[in-house]
């Protein structure tokens, strides 16, 4: 089993699901955890699956626009750090960049704010939607972890992606 965890991440949360979910992965197989802006198309082949992650900007993917204010923010404010591969291409202009996939397993996740999400937006709605057009196979529904309204990842969230790794991980092999 070899998976390949893209995320893209601002202030470090989004990154730390990734890094979460790879510890589950760890345990089925191989695995690899990049940043967008590392995510070359070659890393994708031979997955079996792919887990694409970033933060809700706006109600929906991050833009070139929305990632400069996340910079502008983390100027202001002492204790949100930029992540060490914050900058550069976000996922919008990755999956510009993406081909067919070839029908590998794929899942969507993202963060947001604490809240409905019918009110916040969710990032992972866009995601699914673009692994989809590209051919990748949905094993398991989209999914949220919260941030609170100071950007931090809120209690029991780190936990909730592990179960939500290893649901993949059970799909995948019941799916055969
Ligand atoms: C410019 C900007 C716009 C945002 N817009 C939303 C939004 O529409 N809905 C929401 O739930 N969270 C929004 N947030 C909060 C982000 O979802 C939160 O910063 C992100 O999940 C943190 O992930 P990261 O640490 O990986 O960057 C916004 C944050 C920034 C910086």
């Amino acid at each position: 089993m070899r998976t390949v965890i893209v995320y893209e991440s601002m202030y470090g949360n989004t990154h730390q699901v990734a890094y979460e979910i790879g510890q589950v992965a760890g345990t089925r197989g191989e695995v690899v955890v990049v940043p967008v802006s590392e995510a070359t198309l070659g890393i994708l082949e031979g997955a079996d699956l792919v887990v694409v992650g970033g933060p809700t900007h706006a109600h929906g993917l991050s833009s070139t626009g929305t990632r400069r204010g996340a910079e502008s923010e983390a100027d202001k404010h002492e204790d949100l750090e930029l992540d060490p591969d914050a900058e550069g291409p976000g996922l919008r202009t990755w999956f510009h960049q993406l081909g067919p996939s070839g029908s590998a397993a794929a899942a969507a996740f993202d963060t947001r704010l604490h809240g409905p999400g019918v009110l916040t937006g969710r990032a992972s709605k866009g995601i699914d939607r673009r692994l989809r057009h590209h051919r990748f196979r949905r094993i398991i529904e989209p999914e949220s972890f919260l941030v609170d309204k100071e950007n931090h990842l809120m209690a029991g969230e780190a936990e909730r992606a592990r179960t939500w790794a290893s649901s993949q991980f059970d799909r995948l092999e019941a799916s055969g």
